[in-house]
């Protein structure tokens, strides 16, 4: 493996990815360009829901490719219709905006929430409380409302009126939800903050302190939504619903694609002309994700993601009965994680020179996020590569 890319020089410096170019992949693992095959552990970021070549995909876009690409939000195209209604049905909420990307949908949300706020709550209400330890995108606003200073650095001004408030702990909410609080948003487990999921009791006292003052709940399932815990939205495990839904990531399984679901009270924000994306509803990533959702419901993927996940938690607790590096494991469904009581790095890049692509959140803590479609043969050789390598840490 080189340890540098020709032709790296040509972007800006704000990645640092591992020295291998990514060429085809096939079910739940990638190859280089160098033909080197590697056990998928990462799916992009949790994005590539369905793994590679997943056949009904292929078909459904190619076919959406053939027919058109693109027609703006001037007119309307089936494939979104369709991704609509899906949303709406499978969600309990009302209306969907489609967008491009998880900042998009959380930027998306926030104007939304604002938007209804002023118009049909009180515009004195303006602060909006998010969680330490969250992340919910890389825009101004979204970088703003994501609760780790190090996703700050360098960015003041940053947005106005973000009280960070910490997670799962109620008293803490209680004394930060002030009159002037219009918006309260909460990942049900955070992604980029550690794998950790909310409690059942503060998301339930979250919703009804929302309710009691008008406050706006969104949820930011970005990263856990669309099946990765085993339910297509993870605050259907908490019997918790928002009032707006955020989405992307493994929405599209690789396709380019983000969404809101809103119920139709705070749906009422938004009127002609309020917000826009010219790309969003685009027919080829409305096309991918009615075959994802279709997929996670019809074909079984819904149950994979239970039979599999609950089998690699298990497996992973086996791992810390045998080493008392790890000093946690956690998560629900294909959104786990351990936690080492020293820096992961040399892991993620021993995991890659063994064939196996792992992804941290944080310094300490190893992400498992691997294609919805992860077989147990799949996680079995994942288990024993990492087994090799926290006996060497
Ligand atoms: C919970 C959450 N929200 C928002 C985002 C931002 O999504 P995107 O990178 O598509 O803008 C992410 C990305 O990791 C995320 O995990």
């Amino acid at each position: 493996m080189s340890t540098t890319i020709k032709g790296q020089e040509a972007f800006l410096n704000n990645y640092k990815p591992l020295p291998i170019i990514i060429d085809k992949g096939v079910g739940n693992y990638v190859y280089d360009s160098e033909g080197n095959e590697y056990l998928d552990f990462v799916a992009g970021i949790a994005t590539n829901a369905l793994g590679y070549s997943y056949e009904p995909l292929k078909k459904a876009v190619q076919a959406q490719v053939e027919k058109f690409t693109h027609c703006s939000n001037l007119y309307y195209n089936k494939p979104s219709i369709d991704a609509a209604n899906k949303l709406v049905e499978l969600s309990g909420l009302d209306q969907v905006f489609f967008c491009n990307s998880g900042a998009e949908a959380n930027e998306a949300a926030l104007k939304l929430a604002k938007r209804y706020t002023n118009e049909y709550v009180n515009p004195n209400k303006t602060k909006i409380i998010s969680m330490k330890n969250s992340f919910h995108g890389r825009t101004i606003a979204t970088v703003s409302a994501t609760g780790q200073t190090k996703y700050h650095e360098g960015f003041s001004p940053l947005f106005e009126g973000i009280v960070y408030s910490e997670f799962n702990n109620i008293e803490a909410l209680e004394a930060a939800m002030t009159e002037d609080v219009a918006i309260l948003m909460i990942e049900p487990i955070q992604g980029e903050g550690g794998i950790r999921p909310a409690e059942k009791a503060f998301l339930e006292a979250a919703r009804q302190m929302c309710d009691d003052k008008e406050v706006v709940l969104i949820f930011d399932e970005v990263q856990c939504g669309i099946g990765r815990t085993g339910t297509v939205f993870a605050y259907e495990q908490y019997g918790v619903k928002p009032d707006i839904v955020s989405l992307a990531k493994g929405l599209g399984a690789g396709f380019v694609i983000g969404a809101i679901v809103a119920n139709a009270k705070v749906g009422q924000g938004f009127v002609p002309g309020t917000h826009a994306s010219t790309f969003g509803g685009n027919p080829i990533g409305t096309t991918a994700a009615n075959v994802v959702l279709d997929a996670l419901v019809h074909e079984g993927v819904l149950d994979n993601v239970k039979q599999q996940g609950a089998y690699l938690e298990v497996e992973l607790k086996k791992l810390q009965d045998k080493y008392p590096c790890i000093i946690d494991v956690r998560g629900k469904g294909l959104m786990l994680a351990i936690e080492l009581n020293a820096p992961v790095s040399e892991i993620i890049t021993g995991a890659l020179k063994r064939n196996l692509m792992l992804i941290n959140s944080g310094t300490h803590i190893v992400r498992f996020v691997p294609p919805l479609t992860i077989e147990k043969k799949d996680i079995d050789k994942m288990i024993q590569i990492l087994d090799q390598l926290i006996a060497q840490f």
